[in-house]
């Protein structure tokens, strides 16, 4: 057998027994007190680490620290890399695993409430999604075991438990889920310092430098979006970068607020990946726009740059309502009605010249024709009214609890449409999210914002930003697991509103 045979074969294994439990369990009467998953004897991981969620605190203003709530760990196993803390911030973990790894997790929580771990974007079986039904209590231990099945791309994870996602991923729990590949080395890409997460969060803080966070009914319909906009963690994020080729993965890691991005010198990005990975060729764009939860992968050349040179990443903010608060924000000067949160001084020395490969990657095939429903798409009316949000005018009741229309056969093809027709209610941007699987977008309709020409609809996605009167058509695959997933608005205050519903894959 060859490597990769031989990889497909222990993990075609591994998916069917582990499926059992999984697919019994999602028909059974699932509760809050799942039990939690632990270390099975025949898993030879090939990572393995700890992972723990606790209380703690970070200096980002002069003066007080920040009390926080954070991810930390170590690696008992493999490569011991594959778990550190990213640069500057000393408190966002990256995890940096290859497709085909097999990966153990001991996940501890030391938080004064419960809370579970979701891998955000990855393919993965239902028990290990971290869907709030397994969410564990103060000093309980759940073990992910799982085999990395995605392609390389800017995955990241985060709490889900039920109404307090939101609050745990405000108080500072985010971290990122980097997978390599062999189609992404072949593209030659800018790595290791050359290769720069970017993750934007606006926050909030007190006159003793505290995390200022509210949850009032305000809030949760319109979302909370803090005073501040920090990158990686800084208020003031500043690089100093040789004069060569960056890759930079942008992230946004906020609650609500939608940013839209350009570059101080007026030059376009070069994309070249977005949620689940690298496109097929790179894309040009003047400006980025990016919901909650997505990510966008370009390209900067800095070699054309002069020594001494600052180049600044401008952000707009955005309300769900569609209202630019970049001013309401304060904590910097507004340059050209933006802010710089990140700058880049050009480091002395000679220019390095690399180039980018046309092609970068080859997507796995998900075509219209296989869909089981091309012209009559399975439809989710998004809504927010009467303080509730809701999809097809449901909220997330039980935790199991899935409705006829939420069921799906595995091994289909699929086309759902987001519909966010806001005939009634109020009017308010939603990023939808589906776990388990990265779709395409193949329809958009309704009428062009200033926001419309950043959108990132190429490449494969998991979260994908529907304006108020927009209609927004995706095509998905349902493949591997059965079981229950979730479906949300992912503006971390209508998911913790009950703007969340499962689906099931039926075998
Ligand atoms: Cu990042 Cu259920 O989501
Ligand atoms: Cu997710
Ligand atoms: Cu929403």
């Amino acid at each position: 057998m060859t490597c990769f045979d031989r990889r497909r074969f222990l993990q075609s294994l591994a998916t069917s027994s582990l499926l059992l439990a999984s697919g019994e369990r999602a028909f059974a009467a699932a509760t809050h007190t799942m039990p939690p998953a632990e270390a099975t004897p025949n898993f030879n991981p090939d990572i393995e680490m700890e992972l723990n969620a606790v209380t703690g605190e970070i200096r980002v203003l002069p003066g007080n620290a920040t009390r926080i709530w954070r991810y930390t760990g170590h690696v008992l196993r493999g490569d011991p890399q594959a778990l550190a803390m990213l640069d500057g911030s000393g408190h966002v973990p990256i995890i940096r695993v290859r497709r085909g790894q097999k990966v153990r997790i001991h996940f501890n929580n030391q938080l004064p409430e419960e809370s579970i771990v979701h891998w955000h974007g990855l393919h993965i079986l239902q028990r290990m999604d971290g869907h709030p039904m397994y969410a564990i209590g103060t000093g309980k231990k759940y073990v992910y075991e799982f085999i990395v099945d995605n392609r390389a791309g800017t995955y990241w994870f985060h709490p889900h438990p039920h109404e307090r996602t939101g609050y745990q991923v405000y108080h500072g729990l985010t971290g990122l889920f980097l997978v390599g590949d062999d189609e992404e080395d072949a593209a030659k890409l800018p790595r290791n310092e050359l290769d720069l997460p970017i993750i934007i969060q606006d926050r909030s803080f007190d006159a003793a430098n505290q995390l200022v966070y509210t949850a009032g009914m305000r809030d949760r319909m319109m979302g909370f979006s803090g005073r501040r906009v920090l990158v990686n963690g800084a208020t003031d994020y500043q690089r100093t970068v040789p004069r060569t080729a960056h890759r930079l993965r942008l992230f946004n890691g906020s609650n609500s607020t939608l940013y839209r991005l350009r570059w101080s010198n007026g030059k376009p990005f070069t994309l070249i990946g977005t949620d689940g990975g690298l496109l097929e060729r790179p894309l040009t764009r003047d400006t980025l726009t990016l919901a909650v939860a997505e990510r966008a992968d370009v390209w900067v050349d800095f070699s054309v740059n002069q020594p001494g040179e600052e180049i600044a990443l401008l952000a707009e903010s955005w309300s769900p309502m569609l209202d630019n608060i970049t001013g309401a924000q304060t904590g910097a000067p507004l340059v050209q009605g933006a802010r710089a949160i990140a700058r880049f001084r050009i480091s002395d020395g000679e220019a390095r010249k690399t180039t980018l490969p046309e092609r970068l990657s080859t997507f796995p095939a998900l075509r219209i024709e296989d869909a089981v429903n091309r012209n009559k798409p399975r439809t989710f009316q998004l809504s927010m009214a009467r303080g509730q949000a809701m999809l097809n005018g449901r909220t997330f009741g039980r935790m199991d609890e899935v409705a006829e229309d939420e069921k799906v056969k595995l091994g289909s093809t699929e086309v759902w449409e987001f519909a966010n027709d806001a005939n009634f209610g109020m009017r308010m941007a939603h990023p939808m999210h589906v776990h388990n699987l990265q779709f395409r977008v193949i329809r958009r309709s309704g009428a062009s914002h200033a926001l419309s020409a950043g959108f990132t609809d190429d490449g494969l996605k998991d979260v994908i930003l529907v304006l108020p009167g927009e209609r927004v058509q995706v095509l998905m695959k349902f493949e591997n697991h059965t079981g229950i997933y979730p479906y949300h608005c992912h503006i971390l205050e209508h998911e913790d509103l009950g703007m969340m519903r499962n689906y099931l894959v039926q075998p």
